[in-house]
């Protein structure tokens, strides 16, 4: 078992990064090999919209050759793939989204046979802070992932949020068991 964890926040002493990790060691501690790739210190440029990737049809296929080439990689090897953030204007980060946006790559467009895309048994998963109430933020991102599964035929197991606790330390008890909840979840639909 294989999870590949993003994340999209942009400074170093982050919620959002301190939530994940955890996270991740509670999937660590259930035998789960998890990859961290911290997008703060990625070049990841938007997608331009050229569409040669749709004719790729056994890679990637992406001809912005940057570290979403080795994020893809990744990716394609992975039963769980969970995009974290920050939000920022009710929004994922603009790296996160990139790479989002990125993802279509894996959709094929074959020219005389339907539509498939490149990821099959690959699970989507969300974490994020918010500065206010995690429904009223966080809804947006939720629902672009939501869509970006149903899109790709993937499941989507839902999200893990957190409000910014201020000054205090995200690892509190209530957010630590959040987490634990949500390792399980996401450890029981790749197991
Ligand atoms: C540019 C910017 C935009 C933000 N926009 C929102 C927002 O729309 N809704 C919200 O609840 N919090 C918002 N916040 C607050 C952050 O989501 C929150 O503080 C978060 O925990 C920061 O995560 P980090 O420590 O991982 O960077 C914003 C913060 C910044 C810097």
């Amino acid at each position: 078992m294989k999870a590949c964890l993003i994340h999209g926040n942009t400074r170093s002493n982050s919620n959002t990064e301190a939530l994940a990790m955890l996270f991740a060691d509670d999937l660590n501690e259930k035998g789960v090999e998890v990859c961290h790739f911290f997008l703060r210190d990625k070049n990841i440029q938007s997608c331009v919209g050229c569409n040669k990737c749709h004719s790729v049809l056994d890679s990637f296929g992406c001809v912005i050759n940057d570290d979403m080439q080795e994020i893809a990689k990744e990716i394609l090897l992975s039963d769980l793939i969970v995009y974290t953030s920050p939000i920022y204007t009710w929004m994922p980060t603009p790296s996160q989204k990139a790479v989002m946006d990125r993802t279509y790559a894996f959709t094929k467009y074959p020219e005389n046979d339907d539509a498939f895309c490149l990821l099959k048994k690959q699970k989507y998963a969300m974490i994020a802070t918010s500065g206010d109430e995690c429904e009223r933020n966080c809804d947006l991102f939720d629902e672009s992932l939501r869509r970006m599964a149903k899109f790709a035929n993937l499941s989507y197991l839902g999200y893990l949020a957190v409000k910014d606790p201020g000054n205090g330390s995200i690892a509190n008890s209530e957010s630590i068991s959040k987490v634990r909840v949500f390792a399980n979840k996401c450890f029981e639909a790749i197991k």
